[in-house]
């Protein structure tokens, strides 16, 4: 039977990994002080259409429920964490959100782009701007850094200083150039330069907007290539680099990075770290808390994509299989049931064990242990042992014993 295009199973190796950056993401979100919501998936169109616009309905899961209410399946958590704290008229301020979940797009699927992903969520409101923007990236960088990923880079950039750049460069700013600029990392600039050209802009201009996406480095690096200095929305970005700096987290600008989404309007920023494309990205979005009704609340989040990220840990080698773990009672024939008593006292232990439930000879049972237990302990008639898989050592144990002290037979850890 198949699945709809663009869906999956998930399992074995990558289920374990997203278990890992859930937990790292747990984690981390904890030592930062963030309270964890979990946003409704469904929400009503025109919540979803409200900060992306009409066409946002192309790009989603949308569709009329059984009482004809227009509705779309969540494609992030921003839109729903949004509508969610502009409800909490009583929410001390700075607010921090975080969530962790499924999200579903309508994308085109290909290597590292799905239809439904996780993503890790993290959010804050208040009116706070460039602290709050390099906590934001210092948390990206913390994150993929936690998970020993190495050579990860954090780009920023800042959607009213390219908009200001363009102005001044080529006369103005539209969502096409955006686009154009978005896509230079992943499409030959030639095409994209051509397709810039003829929408009107005429080559010259076109190559200008692409040089401008081209531009990244140190501050000092950027000033040399484009007329910033003086303007406001670089030396917010050169603060926002400044505090980064200051925490020793490594971040250069780059100022191709615009993102995708169209509800940004101040600092953004990207990381990468081999994988399909971005690992992690985010930026602050204010406007979007002026149309949801608290035009006083600041907003700015960032998002990493968990699949993407467990792809760059196993490019990395940071995925191996998981260690022999727990206990198998392996048992004489006819000693089932006191197998399964026996294993479900070292469960209410804390101990993991298991007992055969699929009539296995003794000697299978044996082979089905050594694969993945740490430990096999041995019923036979009138006689209890445990036995180390790794190291073979065996010793007899009583019952009493073994359940009093379960630990000291059948240790945790690394055989
Ligand atoms: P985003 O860049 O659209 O941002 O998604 C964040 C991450 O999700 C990306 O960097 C990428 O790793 C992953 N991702 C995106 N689309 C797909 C896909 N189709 N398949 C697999 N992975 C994907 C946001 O979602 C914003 N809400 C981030 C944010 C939070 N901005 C402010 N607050």
């Amino acid at each position: 039977m198949e699945l709809p295009r663009g869906m999956r199973d998930i399992s074995g190796a990558e289920l374990r990994g997203i278990e890992k950056v859930r937990g790292q993401f747990v984690r981390l979100a904890g030592l930062y002080g963030y309270d964890f919501v979990d946003p409704s998936p469904i929400e009503s169109l025109k919540v979803l259409e409200a900060k992306s616009g009409p066409s946002v309905r192309d790009e989603i899961y949308a569709f009329r429920d059984k009482g004809g209410r227009e509705v779309g399946l969540r494609f992030d958590f921003t839109v729903g964490l949004m509508r969610h704290a502009a409800a909490q008229r009583s929410m001390p301020l700075p607010a921090k959100l975080a969530s962790f979940g499924g999200v579903f797009r309508y994308d085109e699927p290909q290597r590292g782009r799905y239809r439904y992903f996780h993503q890790w969520n993290v959010e804050v409101y208040g009116p706070s701007g460039q602290a709050a923007d390099a906590e934001l990236a210092g948390f990206v960088h913390d994150m993929l850094a936690g998970l020993g990923l190495r050579g990860a880079s954090l780009r920023l950039s800042h959607r009213g200083l390219v908009e200001s750049l363009l102005e001044e460069l080529v006369g103005g700013c539209t969502p096409q150039m955006m686009r154009a600029m978005d896509r230079l990392q992943k499409r030959p600039r030639a095409q994209l330069e051509s397709e810039l050209a003829s929408s009107g802009l005429g080559p010259a201009k076109a190559a200008r907007v692409l040089d401008v996406a081209s531009v990244s480095g140190t501050a000092g690096q950027v000033e040399s290539q484009l007329p910033v200095s003086g303007l406001e929305a670089w030396a917010y970005l050169r603060g926002v680099l400044d505090i980064l700096e200051g925490q020793g987290v490594p971040a250069t600008a780059d100022l191709g990075i615009v993102r995708g989404l169209d509800y940004y309007s101040g600092a953004v920023f990207e990381a990468y770290a081999g994988g399909p494309g971005a690992l992690a990205g985010g930026g602050r979005y204010d406007a979007l808390a002026a149309e949801m009704g608290r035009p006083e609340l600041g907003a700015a989040g960032a998002a990493g994509g968990v699949e993407r990220t467990v792809m760059a840990m196993s490019e990395q080698g940071l995925l191996g299989e998981p260690p022999p773990s727990g206990a198998r009672v392996v048992f004489a024939e006819g000693m089932q049931k006191e197998a399964m008593a026996l294993a479900s006292k070292l469960r209410s232990r804390g101990v993991p064990a298991t007992a055969d439930i699929s009539s296995k000879s003794f000697k299978k049972q044996f082979e089905s242990a050594r694969a993945s237990c740490r430990h096999a302990v041995i019923m036979e008639r009138g006689r209890l042992s445990v036995r180390d898989l790794a190291s073979r050592e065996q010793r007899p144990v009583s019952a009493g014993d073994l359940l009093a002290r379960p630990r000291d037979y059948l240790p945790e850890g690394p055989a």
